[in-house]
């Protein structure tokens, strides 16, 4: 499935054309990914495109109203149809509004019908905790186990036991891209792999040390080691608060939004000079706090440091925002 991948500010100029020309693909929603946008065009339209970039779309989120509304009409009250849902490998993962639940197992169904490539359709409810364990209910179909593909890269997981956030996947990738070769990364929130495996199959790192502590996370972070045939992903089951090796990195990723007691760690684990990218959650009001927080950690090891980069990664929640601070310490 194609889509025009362009910079945010061309997006329009690229949703007209698409439009015009009647080869928009309805189907799909439009997406941000990072700085760009990525325009959903039906296959066998690329040629109208040429001056743009063309992608393959691996995590279409899909436009579920208008189908549904017809496959539910009369049963399911409309303000209650969501309007769309994701894929996770065979898996569909949906957001119900809390009055939506006693339609749950109806729209499930009427999901599964119109996705036959999934075999179960499980409802969202957020993620909870340090560990950000899914609440997840299954409303219709079966099994919880699926292979997703993105970034080149396969992630086996269990949807009822770990979390995977499809807004994350340009934040995957832009880090992997950034690992020169020979670079020693100690990856602090590992989980299944989200951000190791991808390093390790797009970079020429040395090692990778990935560090988590839910031992079912861990679990598929072996076996997407395994997977993606991978070697030099180190998996360390443990709290990264005390068994972040020290004096170690090039590069320490922190992929957690609620990490900031565990920046000296990070601090302690560069290797006279790296790269730190610290992920949080921040709301609009205090948006650099977290610049402000990496410079405070550094400043108490005693060491300096100069922001290389500050961005969003996606809209937490209305007001909040998932942002990235990479920031080089020496
Ligand atoms: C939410 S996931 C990271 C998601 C990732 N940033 C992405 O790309 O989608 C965070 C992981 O950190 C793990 N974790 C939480 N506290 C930890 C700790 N103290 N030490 C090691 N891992 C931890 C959780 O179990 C979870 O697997």
């Amino acid at each position: 499935m194609k889509a025009v991948r362009v910079p945010k500010e061309r997006a329009e100029e690229v949703r007209k054309l698409a439009e015009k020309k009647g080869v928009k693909d309805r189907r799909r929603r439009i997406l941000a990914a990072g700085d760009f946008v990525e325009i959903p065009i039906i296959d066998g339209s690329e040629d109208l495109f040429s001056d743009y970039e063309i992608v393959e779309q691996v995590n279409p989120v899909f436009s579920s109203k208008m189908d549904l509304k017809s496959e539910l009409k009369g049963i399911v009250p409309e303000e209650f149809i969501p309007s769309n849902y994701k894929i996770l490998g065979d898996i569909l993962m949906v957001k119900l509004k809390e009055e939506a639940r006693k339609y749950s197992r109806t729209i499930g169904e009427a999901l599964l019908k119109l996705n036959p490539r999934c075999k179960a359709v499980w409802c969202d409810y957020g993620r909870v905790g340090m560990l950000r364990k899914p609440r997840v209910e299954l409303i219709a179909g079966n099994g919880s186990e699926t292979l997703h593909r993105e970034n080149g890269c396969v992630f086996k997981l269990d949807v009822s036991k770990v979390m995977f956030s499809l807004g994350n996947q340009a934040e995957r990738i832009r880090v992997a891209k950034m690992v020169d070769e020979g670079e020693i990364v100690v990856d602090m929130f590992a989980g299944i792999g989200y951000f190791s495996i991808p390093i390790a199959i797009h970079s020429r790192a040395e090692r990778i040390y990935s560090i988590e502590i839910n031992p079912d996370s861990y679990r598929y972070l072996i076996e997407n080691i395994g997977l993606n045939n991978v070697r030099n992903v180190i998996p360390i089951l443990g709290d990264s608060m005390f068994v972040t090796p020290e004096k170690v990195a090039d590069r320490v990723v922190m992929g957690h939004i609620y990490c900031q007691d565990f920046l000296p760690a990070a601090v302690r684990a560069i290797d006279g000079k790296g790269v730190i990218h610290y992920h949080e959650s921040t709301p609009e009001a205090v948006i650099e706090r977290p610049i402000r927080r990496v410079e405070k950690a550094c400043s108490r090891a005693g060491r300096r440091c100069r922001i290389l980069n500050f961005k969003k990664v996606k809209n937490y929640s209305p007001g909040v925002y998932h942002v990235v601070v990479d920031v080089e310490v020496y």
